[in-house]
């Protein structure tokens, strides 16, 4: 099978990550018989420099044609000091926006390797698992196309007060809900909403349709969290959550304190899903969840697992091909037993050998080939 993948390489780290994650998606394809064409798009810092906007029409155009995205990463020092709607971050907004990607899952979960790199003690990542076992693996579904990163905003006439704006409407909610359902029910069948209804009104419209949505799953088990609370929460007792769903602020947030948790965050993939369109195939975003990383740009340091993991879940969300990605995952797992650590994931078992981003590439690549 063929399929078109948009490549936004991005700024900073961009480029490095995505090379390894490339490789092991041809990798995979040479192996189980698909091609993988890609379209490789400008966006982000990078575009502003050469065309003067961070999301050129074309840009957008091109990845709509695709099957998927697969994002590096955008921004750097070089453009924060240009204006709202020139900051590379637009790009990040307006292919969300664009390709109808308004689910985000953002997984974090501690892999046993890296147990010595989660900075909660034993003690209290046991306490909180029901297993009780020194892990957690949890899963947050974050809005991504809605609320106070698109809603109205401005500033008053003498520019002395500003404002955002929350606005959610009961399909937003329902349809990212219902993403947090299916998984949960492919998970431990628990689905924690995440909100801040003891104030907001817009959080207790979310609870209102939770209590709909929630009757069609039956056998997942619906809780309420406020967002404060869950910040504590996922520190103090991690192993309690299987799915958050959220807004996309409190998923921005909660999510890099989720990351900090599971060792770096270099290793972690997210997916953004819109609907599912032709032939089975969901447009979806795939993009490690580490930002462009400036200071290591260009050093061959930076970790490319994440961006890998996130070509995985694309074989799995996007084409429905669950072995393949299994065989992304399973050679990932096998290079950090044998002991191979980028700088960000190092210094914490005794048997490792410190790689850069290129020879960690293509330690995966030969655990593929096997
Ligand atoms: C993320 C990032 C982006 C976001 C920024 C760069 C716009 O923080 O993907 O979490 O807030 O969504
Ligand atoms: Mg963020």
């Amino acid at each position: 099978m063929n399929y078109a993948i948009a490549l936004v390489p991005g700024d900073g780290i961009g480029p490095e990550v995505i090379a390894p994650a490339t490789d092991a998606l041809d990798a995979v394809g040479d192996k189980y018989g698909h091609i993988f064409n890609y379209a490789e798009l400008e966006a982000g810092g990078k575009a502003v420099d050469t065309v003067g906007e961070p999301l050129p029409a074309g840009t957008l155009e091109a990845a709509k044609e695709c099957d998927a995205l697969l994002l590096g990463a955008v921004g750097g020092p070089k453009w924060d000091t240009l204006p709202g709607h020139l900051r590379p971050e637009r790009a990040l907004l307006g292919l969300r926006a664009g390709l109808g990607v308004f689910a985000n899952l953002r997984p974090a979960y501690l892999l046993p390797q890296l147990q010595k790199a989660c900075p909660l003690k034993d003690e209290i990542l046991i306490a909180g698992n029901p297993e009780k076992k020194p892990t957690f693996n949890f899963l947050i579904v974050r809005e991504l196309t809605g609320g106070l990163y698109f809603g109205d905003r401005g500033r008053s006439g003498d520019h002395k007060s500003a404002f955002d704006t929350e606005t959610y409407s009961w399909e937003e909610i329902e349809r990212t809900l219902r993403t947090g359902y299916d998984a949960a029910m492919v998970r431990r069948k628990k689905l924690c909403l995440v909100d801040k209804a003891n104030v907001l009104e817009s959080s207790r419209l979310w609870r209102e349709v939770a209590g709909t949505v929630s009757k069609e799953y039956p056998e997942v088990e619906t809780s309420y969290m406020y967002v404060d609370n869950c910040a504590m929460q996922i520190i103090r007792c991690p192993g309690q959550f299987d799915v958050i769903v959220t807004s996309n602020l409190f998923g921005d947030i909660l999510s890099d304190e989720a990351s900090v948790l599971t060792g770096s965050i270099g290793m972690l993939p997210s997916a953004s899903l819109g609907a599912r369109g032709k032939a089975e195939r969901t447009m979806g975003m795939y993009e490690p969840i580490h930002g462009s990383a400036p200071d290591i740009a260009g050093k061959d340091i930076a970790n490319p697992l994440g961006t890998i993991l996130s070509a995985a879940l694309m074989l799995r969300y996007s084409f429905g091909l669950e072995k393949e990605a299994a065989a992304v995952e399973t050679a990932v797992t096998s290079v950090l037993d044998a002991g191979l650590r980028t700088k960000d994931i190092a210094g914490f078992s005794e048997a490792e050998t410190i790689v850069g981003t290129k020879a960690m590439g293509e330690a995966v690549l030969k655990a593929l080939e096997k």
